[in-house]
């Protein structure tokens, strides 16, 4: 394929060459017979240099003071092409520089809404599609980017294969508090909170299998972790128990982390995450405690600490795996939840009746549950009593049903939070900037 313009990332190949950049002007400054562009076109950030004397030489008195005073006028955001000479330069980040020979204007941009001073959050969302043409925003597709490549790398070299369950659904897996409700030709149908239990389908078919798609939870809290609309990536596995899944799901998080730490080097430097810490996670195991004793550790240690007083049968708060977390400092395993505050679908625990055999995982440095996962109930006639018992249409799961009455056999699977995933790699307060674009209790727009 030739190329008409070079790529930022790509002008490392070619220093000493004259080449046109197609761009957008990031930001500008200088003085007198000096201009400096700061450019970006994507791949990354970089600056060109244009300097007076040289576009008189080139164009003449006349065209080339005119070229130099456009250059010096330009605002925020224009796009242009750029041809210059690229030259390495080790006082700039990136290590490279481009002396401009010519630059045109390709689009204008006047009175670009978000400047270089700070601005308020709701101002920012309300120009997402803008914003995330910001730097750290950049940064943070990156890393996005990244970690969804690295997650089909991952379940490619394990044998998986990629199915796509539907968004369009009859069914309420995850409980019918959270649903997005719509018209199906008079029937009512629901967007999807899970692919599970058609990946749980396609495990019987296929062995092992993955989904890669949009969830949808109807939740009207607003934290700094909850989106309506979420990404989430749900392996299912044939023949896989519990602490099998377990070692896959900690392979897989060390698996993106360090394609993070290996390929998005620069991301993380403009995110300013610590990557001692990634490394950290990398090297260390993750701790695996069950329900039971972090409840134990909570009681233990709440007189030191701050989080609302807990007992066993509670679902955990956030500063309760905040605390949890922490205290082992790494990505921990929290098992065998009480039975009354998880999914239908657990396989119940073989000797004990209060709970199932499952476990969240939850990030270190307070970034919450990233993983959901349970080993799934086998038995025809516990899953029935299960779904009556949960309020749910025996008619809606007669399907479901079916994969415990045609060859029921073992297995497991978790689900993924993308959205989640890339708040704790990046090290990022709010799940809000994971997304493109993201939808929360008040936003539908852009
Ligand atoms: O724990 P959850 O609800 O589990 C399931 O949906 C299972 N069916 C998954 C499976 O076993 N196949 O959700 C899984 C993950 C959570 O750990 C979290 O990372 C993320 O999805 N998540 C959300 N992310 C952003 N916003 C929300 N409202 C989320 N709810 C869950
Ligand atoms: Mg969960």
């Amino acid at each position: 394929m030739s190329k008409k313009y070079v790529s930022i990332i790509d002008v490392k190949n070619h220093v000493g060459q004259e080449v046109t950049i197609g761009a957008w002007v990031a930001n500008k400054s200088g003085k007198g017979k000096l201009a400096f562009l700061q450019l970006r076109d994507g791949t990354a950030f970089f600056q060109a240099v244009a300097f007076k004397p040289n576009f008189i030489e080139k164009f003449g008195e006349e065209v080339g003071l005119e070229k130099f005073n456009t250059i010096k006028k330009l605002s925020q955001e224009t796009s242009v092409l750029v041809k210059g000479i690229v030259k390495e330069d080790e006082r700039s980040k990136f290590g490279y520089e481009l002396d401009v020979v010519d630059l045109e204007v390709v689009g204008e941009s006047n009175e670009y809404p978000i400047t270089p001073k700070e601005h308020g959050t709701d101002f920012l969302m309300d120009h997402r599609h803008l914003w995330l043409r910001s730097r750290k925003q950049h940064a943070i597709m990156l890393i996005r980017n990244e970690l969804i490549r690295a997650t089909y790398e991952f379940f490619n070299k394990e044998g998986f294969i990629k199915i796509d369950s539907p968004i369009l659904t009859g069914s309420a897996p995850e409980g019918t508090t959270e649903l997005f409700e719509t018209d199906y030709f008079g029937q009512p149908a629901f967007l999807s909170q899970t692919g599970q239990l058609y990946a749980e389908a396609g495990a019987m078919a296929l062995g092992k299998v993955f989904t890669f798609g949009p969830t949808f939870r109807a939740e009207k809290s607003k934290t700094r972790r909850h989106l309506t609309e979420f990404w989430m990536i749900e392996p299912e596995m044939a023949f896989v128990q519990h602490e099998e899944s377990l070692d896959i799901q900690e392979a897989y998080i060390k698996f993106l982390i360090k394609a993070v730490l290996d390929n998005q080097g620069y991301a993380l430097e403009v995110l300013e995450r610590d990557r001692s810490l990634l490394e950290k996670y990398l090297k260390e195991p993750f701790k695996r405690v069950t329900y039971d004793d972090a409840i134990a550790l909570l009681q233990e240690k709440a007189a030191e600490n701050d989080y609302e007083p807990i007992e066993w049968g509670d679902d955990f708060g956030s500063p309760h795996e905040t605390f949890v977390s922490n205290y082992y400092g790494v990505p921990t395993f929290i098992m065998n939840y009480p039975k009354a505050i998880k999914a239908f679908y657990m396989k119940p625990h073989p000797t004990r009746d209060d709970v199932v055999i499952c476990a969240d995982l939850i990030a270190p440095e307070g970034y919450g549950e990233i993983i959901g996962g349970s080993e799934r109930a086998t038995d025809y006639d516990y899953l029935k009593t299960k779904i009556a018992e949960f309020g749910l249409s025996e008619e809606e799961y007669g399907w479901y049903l079916d994969l415990r009455k045609y060859g029921s056999v073992p297995h497991s699977g978790f689900g993924l939070g993308l959205e989640r995933m890339v708040t704790f790699v990046t090290g990022n307060e709010h799940i809000r900037e994971a997304i493109p674009f993201p939808r929360m209790l008040h936003r539908l727009k852009p």
